[in-house]
């Protein structure tokens, strides 16, 4: 094939794969509609991270795709969505990874998590009162760092 040729095979599959998509997605737009993560609890993922240095790199997959559908590492979904149409974060199992850093206030933000797991690491500084604010929390599992202040 001469270069021009080439070029326009190129742009003519390019046209050619945009419209087919655009064909499949209109056929059954919500049914082919995957459930995503509350968006308020992917910010909040991301700040807890922020706040993380995390030396082996366990939390890597942390940007990749959807936290709930993508399986973030140590982060654990309810298996259906919720009211507002929603997954949410269930459980945060953080143990053993050599964490380092604090603990961030956007934790607060996961409105539906039921276990919040960050033993054995070497986490500091306070413990956010805005975790107080998670009335579905049933086990906070925070020792074996050198966390202070008060549990909320
Ligand atoms: C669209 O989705 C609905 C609900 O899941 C389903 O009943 C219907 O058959 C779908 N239609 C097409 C054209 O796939
Ligand atoms: C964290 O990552 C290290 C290095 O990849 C691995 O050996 C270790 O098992 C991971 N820890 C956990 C708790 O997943
Ligand atoms: C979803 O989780 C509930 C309990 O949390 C369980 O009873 C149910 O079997 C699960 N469903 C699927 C499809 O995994
Ligand atoms: C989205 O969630 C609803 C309710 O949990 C479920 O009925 C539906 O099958 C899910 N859709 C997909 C694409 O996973
Ligand atoms: C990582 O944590 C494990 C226990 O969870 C510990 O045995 C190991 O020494 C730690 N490694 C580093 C480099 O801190
Ligand atoms: C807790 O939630 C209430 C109501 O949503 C909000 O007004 C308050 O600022 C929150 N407190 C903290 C510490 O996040």
């Amino acid at each position: 094939m001469s270069p021009s040729r080439d070029w326009m095979f190129q742009a003519l599959l390019a046209v050619w794969l945009c419209s087919s998509s655009l064909l499949i997605g209109a056929q059954n737009d919500t049914a082919t509609q995957d459930n995503i993560t509350n968006p308020a609890e992917v910010t909040a993922l991301g700040a807890i991270k922020q706040r993380l240095i995390d030396p082996f790199n366990n939390l890597s997959n942390w940007n990749r795709g959807d936290p709930c559908t993508s399986k973030w590492t140590g982060v654990l979904c309810f298996n259906t969505t919720k009211d507002d149409g929603y997954l949410h974060v269930q459980e945060l199992q953080l143990l053993r990874m050599n964490l380092s850093g604090s603990l961030s206030p956007e934790l607060g933000r996961l409105t539906y998590l039921e276990i919040l797991d960050f033993m054995w690491n070497s986490m500091s500084g306070s413990i956010p009162k805005e975790i107080g604010n998670i009335t579905s929390l049933k086990l906070l599992l925070l020792n074996g760092n050198q966390l202070t202040g008060p549990l909320p």
